[in-house]
């Protein structure tokens, strides 16, 4: 369970009352004279974000006044509650008056509000635990969010303490707690056992590269394989990043990341799915032998590749693992990565686009993603562009040479790798914060995972 939440004590936690401008006159009306008085002195109005606690005769807290967005309002976050544990004197709470339909993002706001990183120095992680509300799951939500803290320390941690080698032990550590089969290839047998794309992009490093491989559940159920880009630094190879490209460029695991959250999630709750997990996990480096500009390499499914841009290193090892993934013909294949900066620049860091052929599953995830407040947006795999993936040498290019549509060429590229799937999605995450929002702090983000999570227990809970 997640340490948030207190299941024992209803009676004695301070109610947090919410208000906006429309209900605030109602429930001012009600509160006792001095309690109404406190509030229109401190020029309490339920502005959203607007917080107040209210004194006991003596001096105590008594209960929490907190400002949400009107109901109707176009820009209503379901997720202010999160900023809660970053205001609230430490205690133990309840939502007094919470709308039923707005119960479970609330918790679990407040459950992912209450996050911080916290692995370099002690940290201010709010002392404050959250008494659910009743017909809330609250099992779930604790699911959701622990696997949110795992996605978030993953990414929040810096590459020299996570490198591939400590991306594969996290994966394994993972997969031992849940009895998942663990296999790992690693370095040079990479390369022995045709994964020549991963190699090659991961072989400058001194950290050598590897693909991770776990597999769960009944070998009966659908087969589910998940696959996250695992680049745990990207300095851009050869065709190096400017400075302030490279910088935040330790969350380039964010795909293998939010697909561990997402795996956990699915084993904890024992969906009816045969699970397997593909992570190629490696660092963009810099060195003598790094692959260059114009190499051209035979990947695992059979087509050259010729190398555009040694930046564009995500899709290539993806490449590898969607072939593999292939081989075995999975009922649906999943792959997440932070992929392209230009799909930043079409939706923002907050919504990823994601890319499938498949109808029924866009728009089930469309819904799923509102639902849970996990925002992605549906951009095509536009035929007409695959042309500009054409190599004069080689089968492909992995970066087209104009600066068009990136993330959909991106995405073209990466579906020339994946045949035998019956159903592929793939989601060009961001993966990070850039600035603090209610319910996520700065930093490492767990995004899409949990939109995914809940389309997965639709269908197979
Ligand atoms: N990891 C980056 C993409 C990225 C950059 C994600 C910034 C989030 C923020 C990826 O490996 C990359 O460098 N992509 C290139 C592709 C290009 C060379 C075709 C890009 O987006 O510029
Ligand atoms: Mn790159
Ligand atoms: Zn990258």
């Amino acid at each position: 369970m997640h340490s948030v939440f207190e299941t024992a004590q209803a009676t004695s936690a301070i109610p947090i009352t919410f208000a906006t401008k429309a209900t605030w006159d109602a429930i001012a009306a009600n509160l006792p004279a001095p309690a109404r008085e406190f509030a229109r002195a401190n020029g309490f109005s339920a502005k959203p974000g607007a917080y107040l606690t209210l004194p006991t005769t003596d001096g105590a807290v008594a209960q929490v006044l907190f400002g949400l967005d009107d109901e109707t309002s176009r820009s209503r976050d379901p997720f202010r509650p999160g900023q809660l544990p970053g205001l609230l004197p430490p205690g133990v709470y309840r939502f007094a008056n919470v709308a039923a339909d707005d119960a479970r993002l609330a918790a679990l706001a407040f459950a992912l509000g209450s996050y911080r990183f916290g692995r370099y120095r002690k940290t201010d992680a709010p002392e404050v635990r959250l008494v659910p509300s009743d017909g809330v799951d609250i099992t779930d939500i604790a699911r959701i969010a622990d696997a949110a803290t795992l996605a978030r320390d993953l990414i929040n941690t810096p590459s020299n303490d996570m490198g591939p080698e400590e991306l594969a032990l996290a994966a394994r550590a993972l997969a031992q707690r849940f009895g998942a089969d663990f296999n790992c290839v690693v370095g040079d047998d990479l390369a022995r056992q045709n994964f020549p794309l991963i190699h090659a992009v991961g072989m400058a490093s001194s950290r050598a590269p590897r693909l991770i491989d776990f597999t769960w559940g009944d070998s009966a159920h659908p087969k589910v394989t998940l696959v996250g880009k695992g680049v745990c630094f990207d300095t851009g190879g050869l065709d190096l990043k400017p400075s302030g490209s490279m910088l935040i460029m330790k969350k380039d695991m964010g795909g293998a990341a939010n697909v561990l959250a997402l795996a956990q999630m699915v084993m904890d709750a024992r969906l009816k799915v045969r699970l397997r997990v593909l992570i190629p996990a490696v660092e963009n480096a810099v060195a003598g032998n790094a692959f260059r500009p114009l190499d051209v390499f035979r990947s695992r499914k059979g087509l050259t590749v010729e190398i555009g841009n040694t930046d564009a290193e995500g899709r290539l090892v993806l490449a590898d693992a969607l072939a593999l993934a292939c081989e075995e013909k999975p009922d649906l294949l999943i792959d997440l990565g932070t992929l392209t900066g230009a799909a930043r620049v079409a939706l923002g860091p907050d919504l990823p686009p994601f890319y499938t052929d498949d109808e029924d599953l866009a728009l089930a995830l469309s819904a799923c993603a509102k639902r849970e407040n996990d925002p992605l947006w549906r951009l095509p795999l536009w035929p007409p562009y695959d042309s500009w993936l054409d190599s004069k040498v080689a089968n492909v290019n992995n970066a087209p040479s104009g600066t068009f549509a990136g993330s959909i060429t991106c995405a073209l590229f990466l579906q020339r790798f994946v045949e035998a799937a019956a159903s592929w999605l793939h989601v060009d995450i961001y993966g990070w914060t850039p600035s603090a929002k209610p319910a996520r702090p700065e930093g490492g983000e767990c995004q899409a995972a949990r939109a995914i999570y809940k389309l997965l227990s639709d269908r197979y809970g």
